[in-house]
């Protein structure tokens, strides 16, 4: 994770030395640096330089209010999935002109809601949704914008819970049905569909599956010509990988980006993105406390104050998440260790590593490449108030979403 550092014994996000943050807020919290997403959304941007895209941060990677607004700053729009996440991105001053709607099961009250707010693009999902918005749209006497989202049924290559564009995945709708649905609609004075969308799954690190992807629009396209129907409006999704540790290889970004621009020159559609934990996942931190340590005939459990409810992706997908100490440890466990959550269940658990630094009880430790699917995904099980979120500032620090109160949990 590049935003850190050991300066001597200590660990740096940015200037901030974390430790001097532990002394003032409850563990476990989740810390950010703002620049390192302002950076990423930057190269984003640069690396697509020639077919200038309209980039749409993808909410539920991180919902945080400033950092949606610092995200509207430089520029972005948002793919929201819920009402929630459109109020969220409407409130951080998102222009409504930059937000996409994705999602296989929008309601008619969210349905109505987008469409009141007259957002840049409703994607649907199924030939039921757009039935439902055409019938909203006639009860509103007016003609709504959308897209159909693509299922191609190519494999993305991750792992299988977070790919979405397989041919048994919920997402989206088949080329068949897709062109059925197009076509069935030419005359609809209640929508229009302008735009395909496409998401094929979530830390994609190959080329290729992007490749396949452009070449099955490629050949999509000509059909759609060939029934005298045009879209504007092509959404490419996200999906990018970013490296969990650092041996893993990075995305290469900018071979995709030319790939897209070759792919653009013959179509010139206006291209939509819609990254993630491309541009939020390597900017936090979950810095947690070290309760107790317990030793069994193999292994130390390093048993931490976060747990699968601040941080589920381990979980959920059996993610990594390295683990580095706030302070350097010159000493060394004799034993593997094994980091662990304080939660009764078998899956709250990290992990396990050999020669780690001799951490004791009230040592702190962080999580890194959090800020993706980090707090989005943390529930109140076991009745744990959700984490703080906080951002380094300066050497110090601010508070861009406080800790939730237990006596709120236990009304
Ligand atoms: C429709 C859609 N767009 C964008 C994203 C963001 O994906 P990522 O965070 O991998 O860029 C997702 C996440 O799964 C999604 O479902």
């Amino acid at each position: 994770m590049k935003a850190i550092k050991y300066r001597g014994n200590n660990l740096y996000l940015e200037n901030a030395p974390i430790e001097k943050i532990t002394k003032k807020v409850i563990t476990p919290f989740y810390l950010y640096s703002l620049k390192q997403i302002k950076d990423n959304f930057n190269y984003f941007r640069n690396s697509f330089k020639q077919t200038n895209p309209l980039i749409c941060f993808s909410v539920k990677s991180n919902p945080n209010l400033t950092i949606l607004k610092n995200l509207k700053k430089l520029g972005s729009g948002t793919d929201v999935v819920s009402i929630g996440e459109l109020q969220i991105a409407l409130k951080a001053g998102i222009d409504p002109k930059k937000i996409v709607f994705s999602g296989v099961g929008k309601t008619t009250e969210e349905l109505d809601y987008a469409i009141t707010k007259d957002i840049l693009l409703i994607n649907a999902e199924s030939e039921n949704e757009v039935n439902e918005i055409t019938k909203i749209a006639k009860r509103k006497k007016c003609r709504v914008k959308i897209g159909l989202r693509l299922n191609p049924n190519i494999d993305a290559k991750t792992m299988k819970k977070i790919s979405t564009g397989g041919k048994s995945d919920k997402f989206g709708i088949s080329l068949e049905h897709c062109l059925d649905i197009f076509k069935k609609n030419i005359n609809n004075n209640n929508i229009s569909i302008e735009a395909l969308s496409v998401h094929i799954g979530s830390q994609i690190k190959e080329i290729i599956p992007f490749q396949k992807t452009l070449n099955l629009i490629d050949k999509f396209i000509q059909k759609l010509k060939e029934n005298k129907i045009n879209i504007k409006y092509l959404d490419l999704g996200g999906g990018m990988a970013i490296p969990y540790s650092d041996t893993e290889k990075k995305f290469n970004l900018k071979k995709y980006a030319s790939m897209v621009y070759q792919f653009n020159k013959k179509h010139k559609f206006k291209i939509i993105f819609e990254p993630g934990r491309y541009l939020s996942a390597n900017s936090a931190l979950l810095v947690t406390k070290v309760i107790y340590i317990k030793s069994i005939h193999d292994r130390n459990f390093v048993i931490l104050d976060a747990a699968m409810n601040d941080l589920m992706r381990p979980a959920l997908y059996g993610a990594r998440h390295e683990i580095v100490p706030v302070q350097k440890i010159k000493n060394k466990f004799n034993k593997k260790i094994e980091f662990v959550g304080p939660i009764c269940e078998s899956t709250d658990k990290f992990l396990t590593y050999t020669n780690y630094p001799k951490l004791n009880q009230g040592d702190f430790v962080c999580f890194t490449n959090v800020g993706a699917y980090g707090r989005s995904l943390s529930s109140n099980y076991n009745i744990r108030p959700l984490p703080a979120e906080i951002a380094v500032y300066k050497n110090s620090y601010r508070v861009i979403r406080p800790r939730q109160k237990l006596q709120d949990l236990i009304k």
